[in-house]
């Protein structure tokens, strides 16, 4: 998830467009830059780091004009670097480009692209933006940018300026977001209105398709169809800072509602449209699938959890002995791995101090390495042999959401991807896991239309001191991270439980006061679930289940119920973990804790 912002008017350019990548910087920091239009050459300042290293630059090299484009990073193709930086310009310099999105056949562009002469000097996807354009542009910026985009497999929010025609800028969406800002006699376009609201309250969401010519005085749409559109201006009444979270409260919240685009972000370009197969060469090459013996996932904390649902997946699906080791642990063993096991680092930021110590420590030994990371150019994509990355986007709240969906993601495509390339798993047992996988945002967003009930179940139970949350099979790890939600961020204490561990201990803990969530979506151990719940209501226990809609035996047990929709079986994590997202946020908020930055943690723990 980047940040893309364009202007066109009469004041000073640069000002306008560094004002709305510091409001824009929260959906990528990596490197920044803007190109800048006078009368003139155009003037391109770009940087490595945060936002605040362009300003510095553009302090000492000053761009003037009245119009230009900007753009502030999060990488997805091709490491932090001034050259992967944004805007990327075409052979002769006079196309620039900012993009947000994902150009999934930017492979087959640039062979194409630089076999007629075209010359890169990047190594990202949205380079082959500006050259498809700069080929296709023959006196028409706007007929070139849609025949260019035409050839665009993927996602993209756009925006384009030509040394050629100086008059306006052109900007189109497909699957990634873009506003128009309308001002007095000047423009604004950016990825969201947070980064337009000190100018205007005035914008014009584009919709899928849409591509727009952009001058000082007027907007001209223009439909998936090539057909003028007319779009509604609308009066923006957030403040900027509520629209940077989307017009939520917290970061979390947004990215609790930001899943399923995480979903669909991570599983983009990597299913074959016709056969069906999960493409992962790039992360893991064929051989080694074919040929490894084991595997080890490693991570801490939520990274951990998504590496004990993942043991399932590998196990039972792609019969491939798997171990999940807690990284802080991990790091200091000195037994030897099997040969031919390949260790798995699961790590959102890529810095976890444990979980780089653990890979390292692996590396030592000999084995093959992966990490399977959000940020690239991170520590332990560099230090790994393979990555494979999520593309969740930024996440700013400390308590992972969407972190722990796009590595559920992932891994599920990487189990796939391994049961496929060792030929242990049909294709008619392959697709409709992958069909029920291409589902899961829209079912995510049926719990999520109902979360006002969510926040009624928390409004009852948030005054409690202790939880317990139990489940069985892929819904104990899910039982693990729903205790770890509550407890980090409402400070309530929260254990997760293998269901069947009750009668070994926590049974003794229950009585009236304690709430216990059990985790019983329909599943082959449901009935066991269900001997669970009847030993904590003899007991006095109150239950709050998480169970599909329509399990009228559970419903007839449970004193609450989380309803999610039913999947397969397999499957239920990415959903079952949605409502204890929401019952942890809510009654979080309803102790006023400080629910983006709990006390005494840190977004990445990069010190043991
Ligand atoms: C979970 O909500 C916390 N943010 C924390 O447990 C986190 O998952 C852990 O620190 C690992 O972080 P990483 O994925 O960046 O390595």
């Amino acid at each position: 998830m980047c940040g893309i912002v364009g202007y066109i008017g009469e004041k000073n350019a640069t000002d306008i467009l560094l004002e709305g990548l510091r409001r824009l910087e929260y959906r990528g920091y990596d490197s920044a830059g803007v190109a800048v239009l006078n009368g003139g050459a155009p003037e391109l300042r770009r940087s490595n780091g945060k936002l605040s290293v362009l300003e510095e630059l553009l302090k000492r090299e000053p761009a003037h004009g009245t119009m230009g484009i900007g753009h502030t990073r999060w990488a997805t193709h091709g490491v932090p670097s001034i050259e992967n930086a944004h805007p990327h310009a075409c052979c002769d310099n006079k196309i620039f480009v900012v993009h947000n999105g994902i150009v999934e056949n930017h492979d087959k562009l640039r062979r194409d692209l630089m076999s007629r002469g075209h010359v890169f000097k990047s190594q990202t996807d949205t380079e082959v933006l500006a050259h498809a354009i700069e080929e296709a542009y023959e006196g028409d910026l706007l007929k070139a940018v849609r025949k260019a985009l035409a050839r665009v497999e993927g996602s993209y929010a756009v925006g384009v300026l030509s040394t050629d025609e100086r008059h306006h800028l052109i900007a189109a969406r497909k699957d990634s977001p873009l506003v128009l800002g309308i001002g007095n006699q000047e423009m604004f376009i950016a990825s969201d209105v947070s980064a337009i609201l000190q100018r205007t309250r005035e914008a014009v969401f584009l919709e899928d398709g849409d591509i727009a010519d952009v001058s000082s005085g007027e907007a001209r749409i223009y439909g998936a169809n090539g057909l003028r559109v007319l779009r509604k201006p609308q009066r923006i009444h957030w403040d900027a800072k509520t629209s940077e979270k989307g017009g939520h409260p917290h970061y979390m919240l947004k990215e609790i509602y930001e899943q399923g685009e995480t979903v669909q972000n991570t599983v983009r370009g990597r299913i074959g449209e016709s056969d069906r197969r999960v493409r992962l060469e790039d992360s893991l090459p064929l051989e080694t699938a074919r040929t490894l013996k084991r595997i080890c996932l490693t991570g801490c904390g939520t990274s951990y959890h998504a590496g004990l649902v993942a043991r399932y997946w590998l196990e039972e699906i792609a019969h491939i002995p798997c171990d999940v080791e807690i990284a802080s642990e991990f790091r200091y063993n000195r037994s030897d791995k099997e040969a031919g096991t390949l260790v798995v680092a699961i790590t959102q930021s890529g810095e976890t101090a444990d979980t780089l110590a653990a890979l390292r420590n692996s590396k030592a030994k000999g084995l093959s390495t992966m990490a399977l990371c959000n940020v690239v150019g991170s520590t332990a994509t560099r230090d790994a042999a393979h990555t494979l990355l999520t593309h969740c986007g930024p996440e700013i709240g400390v308590a992972s959401t969407k972190a722990f969906m796009g590595q559920l993601t992932a891994l599920f495509l990487f189990t796939i991807y391994l049961a496929q390339t060792r030929g242990v798993l049909s294709d008619s047992e392959s697709t409709p896991l992958l069909q029920e996988l291409v589902r899961i945002p829209d079912l995510i967003q049926q719990i999520l239309d109902k979360s006002a009930d969510i926040e009624e179940v928390a409004r009852a139970v948030y005054k409690k001191s202790d939880f317990l949350f139990l489940g069985r099979h892929v819904s104990y790890p899910v039982a693990l991270e729903g205790a770890l939600k509550l407890k980090e961020i409402s400070y309530i204490h929260a254990e997760g439980y293998p269901a069947g561990e009750m009668k070994h201990g926590p049974l003794a803990l229950v009585d009236s006061q304690m709430p216990v969530v059990a985790i019983v979506p329909r599943s082959s151990v449901r009935a066991k679930m269900l001997s669970n719940i009847e030993e904590v209501r003899a007991r006095g226990g109150q239950v709050i289940a998480v169970a599909n809609e329509g399990d009228d035996e559970v419903k007839a047990k449970a004193a609450f119920l989380l309803h999610v929709p039913s999947t397969n079986e397999y499957l239920s994590p990415f959903l079952t973990i949605i409502p204890l997202q929401l019952l942890a946020y809510h009654a979080a908020s309803l102790r006023k804790c400080d629910v983006d930055q709990p006390r005494n943690l840190a977004k990445s723990v990069t010190v043991e």
